[in-house]
């Protein structure tokens, strides 16, 4: 029986293979997140971590944990909290959540695309606060989403999923990727996409290569009626840039769902127009939430049985 540090409280059921497998697990009553000190502790003597996106496992934890932890399970399919080289040095397992949460995900990247296009929060945020006095011509306009070209930033399993919700809405979907995908409509240049797009969606991992990928310059390449969507992780974006471009009417609107500094959010982004904000729920359904849970418990129970989990974190992605 191997003792399993698990960071928080997951879904009903999320656990279970690590409980079938008569592993321990060692939580906290309450759901409060440990502090980078108390996770340090928490990890000493443990054989395994199961950890969320907010866990921030860096060289420190890892130290702490190196003489026994053999597996880092992160309940995410982003891994930017985990320092993964560190890991590898220390002959510890990384993995994380692929494959379960990307058709939740490109549900909430097209929520966002539409709630954007057809300013959905501003709308009804007017008319809960009484301030919609009626039916007038020109009131709310957005841009047309059927028809639109949608620039996908990145092509993994997420960026196809709503490359297939775009085809659904007559749009023209474009792709970037790092290497040529072969697939019709790859673009091998980002800033020549970035000049045709009408609503660009992020779908990149955050790396030091994609880190401010959008950033003052490129945004002075979209069209003034652009629409930017991210759904992947806060700091693929310059969040003062993207608010400056808004303020001054260099862009139409942006629905964010993921921000540099959570649960920090930028006050000029709060105050920006036309922006649709949510607070990281991409994934949060609850059979997609349960699916990652037990996904990451397998590979936990894999990796403590000496088997070869298939979704393995390499320190080179
Ligand atoms: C992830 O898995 O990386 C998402 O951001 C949360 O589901």
């Amino acid at each position: 029986m191997a003792r399993v540090l698990v960071t928080r409280h997951l879904p009903a059921g999320g656990l279970d293979p690590l409980r079938d497998a008569g592993h321990e697990l060692i939580q906290r009553a309450d759901d409060v997140a440990l502090t980078h000190d108390e996770l340090r502790s928490a990890v000493a003597g443990t054989d395994a971590i199961v950890c969320l996106l907010t866990d921030v496992i860096d060289a420190d934890v890892v130290a702490a944990g190196a003489k026994t932890v053999k597996v880092v399970a992160n309940v995410a399919v982003g891994f930017n909290n985990i320092d993964v080289a560190a890991c590898r040095d220390a002959g510890i397992v990384v993995c994380n959540t692929p494959g379960v949460l990307d058709e939740t995900t490109a549900d909430l990247a097209f929520a966002l695309i539409l709630a954007a296009c057809r300013r959905l929060s501003e709308s009804e945020r007017d008319l809960r606060a009484g301030r919609w006095s009626g039916w007038e011509i020109g009131q709310y306009l957005g841009v047309d989403v059927h028809g639109a070209t949608l620039a996908l930033v990145g092509y993994g399993r997420i960026g196809q999923a709503v490359a297939k919700r775009a085809a659904g809405f007559g749009m023209r979907v474009l792709h970037y990727a790092r290497r040529p995908t072969g697939e019709v409509g790859y673009v091998a240049d980002l800033d020549a996409m970035l000049a045709e797009a009408d609503v660009v969606s992020l779908h990149v991992p955050l790396t030091a290569d994609t880190h401010h990928l959008i950033d003052a310059h490129r945004l002075t390449l979209l069209r003034p009626t652009a629409v930017v969507v991210n759904t992947a992780r806060g700091p693929v974006v310059d969040e003062l840039a993207l608010a400056r471009a808004l303020e001054e009417g260099r862009l139409f609107a942006a629905g964010l769902d993921v921000y540099e500094r959570e649960p920090e959010i930028e006050p000029r982004l709060l105050a920006a127009p036309r922006t649709v904000l949510l607070p990281h729920i991409g994934s949060a359904s609850v059979a997609t939430r349960t699916r990652m849970a037990r996904l990451a418990a397998s590979a936990a129970v894999d990796v403590l049985a000496g088997r070869t989990p298939v979704n393995i974190v390499s320190a080179d992605a």
